[in-house]
C-alpha cells in the first residue's frame, strides 16, 4: 500500500487514475487534488492544490506521509498554443516543484516516487514518423511539446543526479468517455464520438488521411500502474517510455464508428491542429517498454468503438 497524491485529478487521465488507485491501495490513501473546488468526478478524497504553490505542495506531502504523486496537471497542445507562456509555466513549474519536494524528502530519507505524463507531442517534423525509436531526433514545435521534452530531460536529470525515482511515458493520444474532450490534437477522436450519439455530423478539424498514435483509457491506466509497480531497478529510463496502442486517422475511426451507425457522417474542416497533427508521429516502437516492464497494450479498435459508443453520456 502507498499514500498517493495526483495532482490535477480533474483532467482526463486524473479522472480515471484515482478510481483505479484507489480499489488498489485504499480509499483513504489516495489524496485527490486540483486547482478548482469541485469535485468533479467524486474522488473519495479530494482537496483543493494550485500545484504552482510549491509551500502548499510540500506541506501536504509532508501531512500526508506521500510516497507516490502523480503530476497531471498541464495545459494540452491547442489549449497551449492559446496561451503559451501561461502553458510554459504551468507545465514547467508544476513538474519543478513536484522533483524538488521529492528530492528534499529524499534528502531526509523519505523517498518519494514520482509520475509525470510526457506525451508524443515531444516528437517533431523531422521525427521519424513510422514505428518512431525511443531515442531519436526530437524537435517539438508546440509550447507544449517543448515542455514535454524539456519536463523528460529534467526528470532523467532529476533521477541521475539526485536518485528521485521519477517515471514517465510519452501518452499516445488516450481516448476515453469519462471527461469531455479537453484541449488536445488528438481529442477530434473523443469528440466525433460525442457527435455520432447525438446524431449529429462530425466536423473534424484534422485532414481524413491524418494517421496519429492512439491508446484506450483502461490500457493507458494499466500501463502507468504498471510502470509504477516495476523494481526501480528495472526502469532503464527516466526520461520517459515510448508506448504504442493503436494507430489509425480520421477516415479509419470514421468507417468504424458508421459500422454500428450507419447513418453517421463526417465532414472535414482542418484548423491550425492539422498543423501540430502532422508534426507528430504514427506510430511508436515501444520495444524498451516491452523489455523493461513487460508493455503490451491489448485493446482493439473494435473493442474502443464499442466500449465508447456504450459509455458517452450526451
Ligand atoms: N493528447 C495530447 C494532445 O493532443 C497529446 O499528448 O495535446
Amino acid at each position: 500500500m502507498a499514500k498517493i497524491l495526483i495532482v490535477g485529478a480533474n483532467g482526463q487521465i486524473g479522472s480515471e487514475l484515482v478510481g483505479a488507485l484507489a480499489a488498489k491501495h485504499g480509499a483513504q490513501n489516495v489524496i485527490a487534488t486540483d486547482i478548482s473546488p469541485n469535485n468533479l468526478y467524486a474522488a473519495p478524497r479530494y482537496q483543493v492544490l494550485d500545484i504552482l504553490d510549491k509551500a502548499a505542495l510540500a506541506k501536504l506531502v509532508e501531512e500526508e506521509e506521500i510516497d507516490q504523486v502523480y503530476q497531471l496537471a498541464a495545459l494540452l497542445s491547442a489549449t497551449g498554443e492559446a496561451a503559451p507562456l501561461k502553458a510554459w509555466t504551468l507545465n514547467m513549474d508544476g513538474l519543478l516543484n513536484i522533483l524538488e519536494v521529492a528530492r528534499v524528502r529524499l534528502e531526509a530519507g523519505k523517498p518519494m516516487q514520482v509520475f509525470w505524463p510526457s506525451s508524443i507531442a515531444a516528437f517533431g517534423p523531422n521525427t521519424p514518423p513510422v514505428n518512431t525509436p525511443q531515442m531519436t531526433v526530437m524537435d517539438p514545435s508546440t509550447i507544449y511539446g517543448i515542455s514535454k521534452l524539456a519536463g523528460e530531460r529534467l526528470c532523467e536529470y532529476y533521477f541521475a543526479k539526485y536518485g528521485v525515482d521519477v517515471r514517465s511515458i510519452r501518452y499516445p493520444g488516450i481516448i476515453s468517455y469519462k471527461s469531455p474532450p479537453g484541449g488536445g490534437t488528438t481529442d477530434y477522436a473523443i469528440a466525433i464520438f460525442h457527435a455520432a450519439l447525438k446524431n449529429e455530423t462530425y466536423s473534424c478539424f484534422l485532414e481524413a488521411d491524418t494517421t496519429l498514435p492512439m491508446i484506450y483509457m483502461p490500457d493507458a491506466i494499466r500501463a502507468t500502474i504498471e510502470l509504477m509497480e516495476a523494481p526501480s531497478a528495472n526502469i532503464a529510463i527516466r526520461s520517459a517510455y515510448n508506448i504504442d496502442g493503436l494507430s489509425f486517422n480520421p477516415q479509419e475511426l470514421f468507417e468504424a464508428i458508421r459500422a454500428k451507425r450507419p447513418e453517421f457522417q463526417i465532414e472535414y474542416k482542418p484548423d491550425a491542429r492539422q498543423q501540430i497533427a502532422k508534426t507528430w508521429p504514427q506510430s511508436l516502437d515501444d520495444s524498451k517498454a516491452q523489455q523493461d516492464w513487460g508493455w503490451e497494450a491489448h485493446i482493439s479498435l473494435p473493442q474502443l468503438v464499442d466500449d465508447m459508443l456504450a459509455n458517452i453520456t450526451v
